[in-house]
């Protein structure tokens, strides 16, 4: 095991970053068996044989509560495949997170859940593809989905565990957006999280069979919006807007290296999950460094944590420290270069033509899916299984 440097000297080496992230999303594996075309995880996977171990993920765990993270996110992959889930669960409580379990549910038993329950799981967060079961099937190549995930959902709310309903919107569900604002109530669900699809991984792949006319977007926000106001003290909302028909881009990831922290499958942590592919990022791991070392003074957090890093026109703009920048993903996706302002941003000199993206993909009609797959470049949806 890595020795690590006491949590004091690694910190004071930061003069950048000198607190502690808010959450940690711990990718327990990319093993998963849905193929969502939209996934987040890389195009290229860990394989199984890299992932770490129990005892390596209880050591996570350690180091996160000593670091002083609040909130942890089990996730994947779907993290229920992985065996030891509990005991890495056991480590999480021990270290005083709180903890969420991000789950499409389908591998998933009512004892398991019980016993997770008991360990001391804090909150589940369950995804699901859309209210339609035929096309909640198409969308993530996984039959008899809805009705597992249905049945997940009331076991959350038998357990007395608060509930958050996780969809992600794209042109091929977004006309029964009220209709799964309405299912979120039915199950008992505090939260509802409407994601309108980011494009990058698999996303990127699958844009032009995901991306809603401007039209669809607008009126999505009008739904969300009176169903906000209609919905007060039942269901709260977390909207990911759409940063095609965005005049201002998110502040990703909260802001690079300042609230959140990622942990891969085989051990890399990463300022944001989907940041691999951006050159010139040094990627440190656990097994190699302490989290907290990594944290502070890791060069991947370095480069784009605060305003330094920043070319115009963010540099000189007053929202640089509401919105970082926007996406550095994004960014090097469309523009080629991940220190360019995000695209989303109507000051970005490339915004006009990502705007243009989505009017003519989102007119045409959607090609198949090419659906997320381990080790391929993926499958389309004439080949379903
Ligand atoms: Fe944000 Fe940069 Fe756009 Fe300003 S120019 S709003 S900092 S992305
Ligand atoms: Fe990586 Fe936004 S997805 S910074």
């Amino acid at each position: 095991m890595t020795e690590r440097r006491p949590l004091e000297t690694a910190e004071a080496q930061s003069p950048e970053c000198t607190r502690a992230p808010i959450g940690m999303l711990a990718e327990l594996t990319y093993r998963c068996p849905l193929q969502c075309p939209y996934c987040s995880n890389p195009l290229e996977m860990d394989r199984v044989n890299t992932e770490l171990s129990t005892t390596e993920w209880q050591d996570v765990m350690r180091q996160a509560g000593e670091l002083g993270v609040l909130q942890l996110h089990l996730s994947g992959g779907e993290p229920t495949v992985r065996h030891d889930l509990e005991e890495i669960l056991e480590a999480a409580v021990k270290a005083d997170l709180y903890t969420n379990l991000i789950t499409s549910g389908v591998t998933l038993t009512r004892e398991r859940l019980e016993r997770m329950v008991k360990i001391g799981l804090d909150h589940v967060q369950l995804s699901i593809h859309d209210v339609d079961p035929a096309n909640a099937e198409h969308i993530s190549a996984y039959k008899g989905g809805a009705e597992k995930k249905h049945a997940v959902a009331g076991w959350v709310k038998e357990l007395g565990l608060p509930l958050t309903i996780n969809v992600v919107v794209h042109r091929q569900n977004i006309e029964n957006l009220d209709a799964i604002i309405a299912y979120a109530v039915e199950v008992g669900a505090g939260r509802l999280e409407v994601a309108h699809t980011q494009y990058y991984a698999w996303a990127l792949k699958n844009r032009a069979a995901l991306i809603p006319t401007r039209e669809q977007f607008y009126r999505s926000v009008e739904i969300t919006n009176a169903a906000k106001e209609r919905l007060k003290g039942i269901l709260v909302f977390d909207v990911v807007a759409h940063d095609h028909y965005a005049v201002r881009p998110k502040p990703c990831m909260r802001g690079w290296g300042r609230s959140l922290v990622d942990v891969t499958p085989s051990g890399k942590v990463l300022p944001c999950h989907a940041c691999e592919m951006i050159p010139g990022l040094e990627i440190d791991t656990v097994r190699e460094k302490s989290l907290a070392d990594i944290w502070f003074n890791g060069q991947a957090f370095q480069k784009f944590r605060g305003t330094e890093w920043m070319k115009e026109p963010c540099r000189s703009c007053e929202r640089r420290e509401i919105d970082w920048g926007g996406c550095r993903c994004q960014a090097l996706a469309v523009t080629g270069d991940a220190m360019n302002t995000d695209p989303a941003c109507a000051l970005s000199p490339w915004h006009k033509e990502f705007a243009a993206i989505a009017e003519k993909e989102s007119r045409e009609p959607p090609p198949p899916y090419i659906y997320r797959r381990m080790g391929s470049g993926g499958g389309t949806s004439d080949r379903r299984e």
